[in-house]
């Protein structure tokens, strides 16, 4: 525990979660920062900062080597979002969302039960949006950056245990393509995955070094375009060579909001994670979280209910702001007040008749963030994914690369919304050019225009609730950063009416319990962070213990 809030009333919190008291893992270091699933990238990313490279430098050679080292997520056939907080002046978001193609409409995947094939695939916007990012805060030569990338998809890289499982589980299953399995499965598919085989991807090696000389029309037009088009046709996925040559990635406002007296910067749409949490803290402004105490009862309650109205107005009203209109008024002071008086502290609201208006019917990992910090000030949060683990499954064949399956995403049954949690509303119906809402929600979190905690995390709509727990945890609870995201965290999300929590805390499920939740259990994603000493000035690097990671600073 720690007293680090500046300008707010510190309150001393009596109940620490038992994770704060290990000796803390995480690491500290005066002049960069990267913390991400991969080992291998992480060390990538520091060299990149060596060198001189500022953080967005070191966040392109970090993504492109995790399309290389955690094939999972990691990707240049898949989207996400990065936003950037420099040194001195406004933070910017790279969105780099994959778009629905053209040959589309509203009705295409109404009756898709499988979202492992050609159709399923958005159009990939990493490599554009990499590119974007790096012309405008890159110092270091571009091609440089993926050089390291190249290196470790033609040299290869040793697995450890859990990328041994992660591949061996990946092309075990049903779905997805031949080349998947020949590239991805040892020997062809033929054998098992041991710790310490190295996986080698030469395919995917040719492509990254076209990028690297060409730069990202090498990936959208010529040669490696037409591989991909002769992808999709060959599985009658709609993707057309005019969709890839017309990938645009967009510098957008991030989504800002304040809480207690911080400055919070989030993704806008289309992902829909800036304005559920700054719904979501800003209904928090209105109860005294930290006299609650992180595990009691009553905090986690209010954090429920503060999450299960924030949903329902992400099924109502969010969604590609180019295509519909994105209310203002959700992320506003005046809206969340309204939203707390609603809150009863003395039972859970049920779910249901909060649809007002959304027709309820009846019938029935992966994605990767990382945090990144420069000896400037200049940070990083970054989440991209392909949808699934490992996507759709399939390769473009001659390229090596994975392919999304990001059009999941997108609301498939227009009008059918269930008690199960399966969203119909309208603004996220599928369109040509439209971008699916995502809940990817890289955050940063300043104070006077510095950065002190950033974050972000994958695992689908729980993502947004993760960012929410890891936020109030540094700031009303005021946990060190690796207790932080080492605490239990929990999820609502309006529909399915369940409180998800992590932890076998049997006492708080039971009181949560008597207050009308229908407490359930889960594991949420991990959320590699970064918090900044505003008094030493010191980056804290803290990998969660969910997953495999590594905190790298020097
Ligand atoms: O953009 C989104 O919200 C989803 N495609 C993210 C998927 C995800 O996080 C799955 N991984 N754990």
């Amino acid at each position: 525990m720690r007293a680090w809030v500046i300008g707010l009333v510190v309150t001393v919190v009596p109940c620490v979660p038992a994770a704060a008291e290990e000796k803390s893992r995480a690491v500290t270091a005066k002049n960069g920062m990267i913390v991400c699933v991969s080992p291998e990238a992480a060390d990538v990313g520091v060299a990149v900062l060596k060198q001189g490279g500022t953080a967005v430098d070191a966040a392109v050679a970090v993504a492109f080597a995790m399309a290389v080292t955690y094939p999972a997520a990691g990707n240049i056939g898949g989207g996400g979002f990065m936003l950037v907080h420099p040194s001195k002046g406004a933070p910017v978001v790279f969105e780099y969302r994959e778009t629905a193609p053209a040959a589309v409409t509203r009705d295409t995947f109404a009756k898709t039960t499988d979202w492992h094939d050609n159709k399923a695939v958005g159009v990939p916007g990493t490599v554009r949006g990499l590119e974007l990012a790096h012309k405008r805060f890159g110092k270091l030569a571009w091609k440089a950056l993926i050089e390291p990338a190249v290196r470790l998809a033609d040299d290869g890289f040793v697995l450890d245990a859990p990328m041994v499982k992660s591949l061996n589980d990946a092309v075990k299953r049903k779905g997805g393509s031949d080349e998947f399995r020949r590239l991805f499965g040892k020997d062809g598919g033929k054998a098992t995955w041991k710790v310490g085989d190295r996986l080698v991807q030469n395919d995917l090696a040719r492509t990254l070094r076209a990028v690297a000389k060409g730069g990202a029309d090498a990936f959208y037009t010529g040669n490696l375009a037409e591989l991909f088009v002769a992808e999709m046709k060959a599985g009658s996925g709609f993707i057309t060579a005019k969709d890839l040559a017309g990938y645009r990635a967009n510098e957008r406002k991030p989504i800002h909001g304040t809480y207690r007296g911080y400055d919070v910067y989030g993704p806008p749409p289309p992902s829909s994670g800036g304005i559920a949490l700054v719904e979501m803290l800003n209904t928090l402004e209105h109860f005294d979280l930290a006299t609650m105490g992180p595990e009691s009862a009553e905090a986690r309650h209010i954090m429920a209910e503060a999450m299960r109205r924030a949903y329902v107005d992400r099924a109502k009203f969010v969604g590609d702001a180019d295509f519909v209109r994105v209310p203002e008024f959700l992320t506003s002071k005046d809206h969340a007040k309204k939203l707390a008086a609603t809150i009863d502290r003395t039972k859970a609201t049920p779910s249901e008749p909060l649809a007002d208006g959304i027709i309820l019917s009846t019938e029935g990992d992966s994605t990767t963030h990382f945090s990144i910090i420069d000896s400037a000030g200049m940070a990083v949060a970054n989440t991209y994914t392909l949808e699934d683990s490992y996507g759709s499954r399939i390769v473009v064949r001659g390229a090596g690369y994975i392919l999304n399956n990001e059009m999941g995403d997108f609301n498939a049954r227009p009008g059918v919304t269930t008690k199960k949690g399966r969203i119909g509303t309208d603004p996220n119906l599928v369109a040509p050019g439209k971008r699916m809402l995502s809940s990817q929600s890289p955050t940063i979190i300043a104070k006077d225009g510095k950065p002190l905690l950033v974050t972000g995390s994958p695992g689908g709509r729980t993502i947004i609730n993760t960012v929410l727990c890891v936020a109030t945890n540094v700031i009303d609870f005021q946990l060190d950063i690796q207790s932080a995201v080492d605490a239990p965290r929990q999820h609502h999300q309006w529909l399915p009416d369940e409180l998800k929590l992590e932890g076998k805390n049997e006492e708080l499920r039971a009181k949560l319990a008597a207050l009308g939740h229908k407490v359930g259990t889960h594991k949420q994603g991990d959320a590699h962070s970064i918090w900044i000493d505003p008094k030493t000035g010191l980056y804290h690097g803290a990998a969660d213990r969910r997953i495999n990671g590594k905190a790298a600073g020097y």
